[in-house]
């Protein structure tokens, strides 16, 4: 079948500002956006800019904004698309070419909150103990790709930067909520400042965008609460 794909382009470099160049590929209804995305790259147009590696669902680079919502261009099937297929770069980060955007400011948030585990102890038998009930606790944030849709999909991001975002708190939850981490209070603090967690107003689009079906507004409940009633 022919899709016609209308991509968003800008070349800070050569264009004043964006434009919509549209193409007409050949695809099969079960392929993905990233397939259509590599025709236009290998065989119409070598210029295009887009981010991408595993082609799976796991690396997180592919985050884009499909027919007006944030996803992965790899887990998008054709055939489950409206057409033509709109396709921009995700929101709230410098454009640096076509749809890929400049994520530093995303990983230095996410940097912040120290997504590692801290515990100075030697542990008695060799490795940390932790039951499985302890582990359910952060199951869900152990999940993130890092990926941005959800931080890039928020309205309060969009309007200041410096807000951490959603990414940054789910990341902080993997490690606020893990029975052998020993850094709690220090990663609540910096939850708990002007562009922590308090940002958040529940606006729900981070959920939607979360390719992995993260319960975002969830984490990000148990933060606060986390900082009001039990930790802090
Ligand atoms: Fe992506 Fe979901 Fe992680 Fe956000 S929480 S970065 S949407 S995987
Ligand atoms: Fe933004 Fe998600 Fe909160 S969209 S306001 S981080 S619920
Ligand atoms: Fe890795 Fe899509 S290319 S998540």
């Amino acid at each position: 079948m022919k899709v016609k794909l209308r991509i968003k382009r800008f070349d800070p470099a050569a264009d004043k500002r964006p434009r919509f160049q549209e193409y007409e590929v050949e695809a099969e209804p079960t392929d993905r956006v990233l397939d259509a995305l590599h025709y236009i790259k290998w065989y119409l147009d070598g210029t295009l800019g887009f981010r991408r590696s595993c082609g799976h669902g796991t690396c997180g680079s592919d985050a884009m904004i499909i027919n007006g919502r944030n996803r992965l261009a790899c887990k998008c099937l054709i055939k489950d698309l409206k057409h033509p297929i709109t396709v921009e770069p995700i929101q709230g980060l410098k454009v640096e070419k076509d749809l890929i955007v400049d994520m530093d400011p995303f990983f230095e948030a996410y940097r912040d909150v120290k997504p590692f585990l801290i515990n100075d102890d030697v542990p008695a038998r060799g490795e940390r103990i932790q039951s499985q009930e302890e582990r359910a606790v952060f199951d869900d944030t152990t999940k993130c790709i890092l990926c941005a849709a959800c931080t890039t999909s928020c309205p309060i991001f969009w309007a200041n930067g410096q807000y951490i975002g959603p990414a940054a708190i789910v990341n902080a939850h993997r490690f606020i909520f893990d029975s052998r981490d020993q850094a709690v209070e220090e990663r609540l603090q910096i939850l708990n400042r002007k562009m922590g967690v308090w940002r958040c107003r529940t606006i729900f689009n981070c959920m939607e965008a979360c390719p992995r079906d993260i319960k975002i507004t969830k984490a990000i409940e148990d933060v606060k609460r986390a900082i009001l009633y039990e930790k802090l």
